[in-house]
């Protein structure tokens, strides 16, 4: 069978930075992708450190000809991508319904549904032709509750659990799974700016029954998870990690 090749977008900062480390340490192959050269290089320092055979590929989830590229190189490469985890996206800008602009719409949509449409097109053009390979897009609570203020980012997130649904039933007879992890609130830099406050932060957290923000690693695991083979069953779902925050 050999040695599982992973491919991750947005990879260089925190969920997606964690579950590369996560896969690394599970004995896969890397190519990691973000915008960023330099953190990039350094996440590749980091991941080959650990034993692991791995690529930094410069790609911006927005670009088609980017994301075609992206998954061109992970083929000639490797010469396979078994599991792909797309997981770049954007808090976007906050606002009342009444404030939003269409640029405003373009600036979360291009990046969270319109980067998940064309990494899922790429990635399903390869694992197709293979006959395997799973699929992990990145949704949030916010994909399936509403967020009052957020309405955009939740809009979107929607989107990426109507299109993980959608393309799993495509895709089921080929062998290709495609699934969804949904997060609750996680410690990154994205959760930093989406509350923008400490109080903001900590009335987050009244509403989390474990009590707390989840750690990167947690969501990482869920993802590490849905990709693998143990996860042989399971396809269209929406899996949350988020301290049961939508249990009740
Ligand atoms: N943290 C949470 O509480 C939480 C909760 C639910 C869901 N999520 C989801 O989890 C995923 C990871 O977010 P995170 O919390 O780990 O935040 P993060 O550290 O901000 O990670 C997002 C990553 O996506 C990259 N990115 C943004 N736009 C991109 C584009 N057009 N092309 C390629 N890469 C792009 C960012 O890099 P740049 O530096 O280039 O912008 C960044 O590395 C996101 O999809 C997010 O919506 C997070």
């Amino acid at each position: 069978m050999g040695t599982p090749v992973v491919l991750i977008t947005g990879a260089l900062t925190g969920i997606g930075r964690a579950a590369a480390v996560a896969f690394a340490k599970e004995g896969n192959r890397l190519v990691v992708s973000g915008r960023h050269e330099d953190a990039g290089q350094a996440l590749l320092s980091e991941l080959r450190g650990l034993g692991t055979e791995a690529e930094f590929i410069q790609a911006d989830v927005r670009h088609d000809d980017e994301v075609r590229n992206l998954v061109d190189r992970v083929i000639d490469r490797f010469g396979r991508l078994d599991a792909a985890v797309n997981n770049a996206g954007t808090e976007g800008q906050q606002g009342a319904v009444t404030a939003l602009t269409k640029e405003s719409y373009a600036a979360t949509f291009d990046t969270n549904v319109l980067g998940t449409v064309l990494s899922m097109k790429h990635e399903l053009r390869v694992m197709q032709a293979q006959g395997h390979g799973s699929i992990v897009n990145i949704s949030s609570t916010y994909g399936h509750e509403g967020a009052a203020g957020a309405s955009i980012y939740a809009a979107s997130k929607h989107a990426v659990e109507g299109l993980t649904k959608s393309a799993a039933l495509e895709v089921a007879r080929s062998g290709v799974r495609v699934n969804a992890v949904a997060p609750g609130p996680t410690e990154t830099g994205m959760l930093n700016r989406f509350t923008g406050t400490a109080e903001n932060k900590a009335a987050l957290v009244s509403g989390v029954p474990l009590g707390r923000i989840g750690e990167p690693v947690e969501i990482a695991n869920a993802i590490v998870f849905l990709a693998s083979d143990k996860a042989s069953f399971v396809t269209g779902q929406i899996f949350t990690a988020d301290g049961g925050k939508t249990a009740g």
